[in-house]
Order: C-alpha cells, then structure tokens, then sequence
C-alpha cells in the first residue's frame, strides 16, 4: 500500500517535469530530482547497497564513476529506472 502510493506520487512528479524517461538515456547528467527524491535515494542506497557488501562510501569515487558503478549495480539491487536515478543524485549529493 505505503509503495503503491510512494509510486503513484512520484510518477506524478516525473509527468510534470516532462522528462520521463531522462535517466534511461546515457550519462546522467547534473542532480534533477527534489529533496524529496534524494531523501528516498538515500533510504533505497542504504536498504538496497549494503545486502551483498558494506555500504559503499559515496565519496570514494567521483560522479562519473558512480554513473558507470550505479549501471553495473542497479540491476544488482533491482532498482527501476527512477530509484536508479534517485540513488545516484543522492550519492552526487552527498560528494558536494
Ligand atoms: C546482488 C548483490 C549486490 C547488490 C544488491 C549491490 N552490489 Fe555493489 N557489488 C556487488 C559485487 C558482487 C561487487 C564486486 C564485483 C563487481 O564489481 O561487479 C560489487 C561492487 C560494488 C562497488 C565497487 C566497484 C568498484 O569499481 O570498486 C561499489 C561502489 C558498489 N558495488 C556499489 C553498489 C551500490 C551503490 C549498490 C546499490 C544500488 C550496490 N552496490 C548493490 C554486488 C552487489
């Protein structure tokens, strides 16, 4: 239920940017997502990234790392396409 409405909201958010399939394409590019998002990023990264090695410490790679580290590890962690992008504006977030 708490999940069905989280993705209800946050499709909205995607529709009213207009950009919904931004993070399928290529390298992610500078932070898009709200607080909001970010703060769902960093409670996916810490649930999700920690199960099949120590969670990994955002500032031991730099943001173009991460986006080649979060291509090999989302599938890994089975995050859609918008966690994928969540997770990684947390992580960018954390290195600022
Ligand atoms: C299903 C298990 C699994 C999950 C879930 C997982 N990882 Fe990994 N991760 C691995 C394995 C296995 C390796 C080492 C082998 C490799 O690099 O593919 C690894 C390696 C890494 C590395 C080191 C890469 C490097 O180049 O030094 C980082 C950073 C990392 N994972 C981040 C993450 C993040 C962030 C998430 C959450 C989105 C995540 N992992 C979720 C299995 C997992």
């Amino acid at each position: 239920m708490k999940k069905i409405s989280a993705a209800a909201f946050c499709i909205s958010l995607f529709m009213a940017s207009c950009t919904p399939k931004a993070s399928t394409a290529g390298p992610i590019g500078p932070a898009v997502s709200t607080a909001e998002q970010i703060a769902q990023g960093k409670t996916i990264f810490e649930n999700a990234c920690g199960r099949c090695h120590k969670l990994p410490d955002p500032t031991a790679h730099t943001s173009v790392q991460w986006v080649g580290i979060m291509n090999s590890m989302a599938p890994k962690a089975k995050l859609t396409d918008e966690q994928h992008q969540w997770v990684y504006d947390y992580i960018v977030s954390v290195k600022k």
